[in-house]
């Protein structure tokens, strides 16, 4: 149980509660949102910690403009990096509380809910989740299908392969205890949106979890940052803890992407062979560079989200990408022979070494030359 002191509401002591609030353009939206968590906390010592990842509209100064008048408001600005999930592990390290929470700055998390959590705390949980889809949850927001749809696809299946009982593991609305927390730090991932997930799922013993339902209120002021490819990342999320995190996330999503390649190269190819009639030869050449671009694109959208190539540098990367497939493909070539031809596998086998080869060879020469950081 987290131990209370008894003088918690006098002003002089340290807070009792963290509450992280990662932001990335969030001007608009920061002075309102410590407005109403002073409303709503009453009584409670707490602090509140942005952090923000430089964001161009300024929400870093506003904050510190906040910080400069109520010691409550802390800012941490992080420099030439990107990412929520890494911006709430920040936080919640960089806390001495003995209880944190993490909640949206756009105001669409319902802050009115926190008394609550911290009391399901006080009272032995280990984490309390907000959830919009327990009896008395609910979204208001009409999250476009695709994304509602990602959203119930993920939540069956970390049911199914994690054994995670939670209605709303895509939360991002939660509050935990911080040595819960501090003792898995080392096992999250700073990629990614998926952070209440990952913790449940990188914690040794189960959490003891309560869920209170809100209203996921509609945003006001500034946009939505996530769009219906985080689905994709919060599926490659569940099959590297599935592997136990011995393979990464990224390229899970590599691997992904690559899937989808095969198939556009098949179509692409059968176009060039009936509407334009080309021979195999030039048709497959033509299938090669529609495939390879749509990986790249794919992979530049999805993959590499945190280190996105545009204009020249898109162009750049494009080709140097072709580079790395081609050589890629050569790879596949010399494995596969090598096997079939004098180590004596079966086609099938050899088949599967070489793509497995060019696959782990696309991948990390492209990390280093493509999206290299
Ligand atoms: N520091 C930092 N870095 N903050 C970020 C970043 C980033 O790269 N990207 C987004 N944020 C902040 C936003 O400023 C906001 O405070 C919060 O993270 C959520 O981002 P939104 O862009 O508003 O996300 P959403 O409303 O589409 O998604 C919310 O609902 C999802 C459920 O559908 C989030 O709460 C998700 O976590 C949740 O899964
Ligand atoms: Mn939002």
């Amino acid at each position: 149980m987290v131990p209370v002191r008894p003088d918690a509401a006098s002003s002089a002591s340290s807070p009792e509660l963290s509450i992280v609030v990662p932001t990335y353009k969030e001007a608009a939206n920061v002075p309102r949102l410590v407005e109403l968590l002073d409303a709503a906390l009453a009584g409670l010592v707490w602090e509140v910690i942005f952090v923000d990842d430089d964001s161009p509209d300024g929400t870093a100064a506003v904050a510190k403009g906040l910080a400069a008048r109520d010691p409550r408001v802390r800012c941490l600005r992080r420099v030439g990096r990107r990412g929520l999930a890494g911006a709430c592990i920040e936080g919640m390290l960089s806390s001495a509380a003995p209880v944190v929470a993490v909640m949206d700055a756009d105001l669409q998390h319902d802050e009115t809910i926190l008394p609550k959590m911290y009391a399901a705390i006080r009272d032995g949980a280990d984490l309390a989740v907000g959830s919009r889809y327990v009896e008395g949850g609910s979204s208001n927001e009409g999250l476009s299908a695709i994304r509602q749809w990602g959203s119930e696809t993920a939540t069956s299946l970390a049911r199914r392969f994690l054994r995670i009982e939670l209605s709303d593991p895509m939360s991002g609305f939660f509050m935990i205890r911080r040595d819960r927390v501090e003792a898995i730090a080392d096992d999250l991932s700073s990629e990614g949106f998926k952070i209440l997930l990952d913790i449940v799922a990188s914690s040794p013993e189960r959490l003891r979890t309560t869920e209170i339902p809100f209203t996921f209120r509609e945003r006001t002021a500034g946009e939505s940052k996530l769009d219906s490819l985080v689905t994709a990342e919060y599926l490659g999320l569940l099959f590297s803890k599935l592997t136990g995190g011995l393979v990464p996330v990224r390229f899970l999503m590599f691997l992904m992407v690559g899937a989808s390649g095969i198939v556009v190269h098949l179509a692409a190819l059968k176009v060039a062979l009936h509407v334009f009639a080309t021979t195999f030869l030039w048709g497959e050449l033509a299938a090669s560079f529609v495939a390879m671009t749509w990986n790249f694109v794919l992979n530049n959208q999805l993959t590499y989200r945190d280190r996105r190539l545009t204009g020249l540098r898109f162009v750049w990367g494009l080709v140097s990408f072709y580079l790395v497939c081609s050589l890629g493909t050569i790879a596949n070539m010399g494995v596969a022979t090598g096997l079939f031809e004098m180590a004596g596998s079966g086609p099938w086998i050899a088949g599967f070494a070489g793509a497995v080869m060019s696959a782990v060879f696309n991948y990390t020469v492209s990390a280093v030359f493509t999206w290299r950081k």
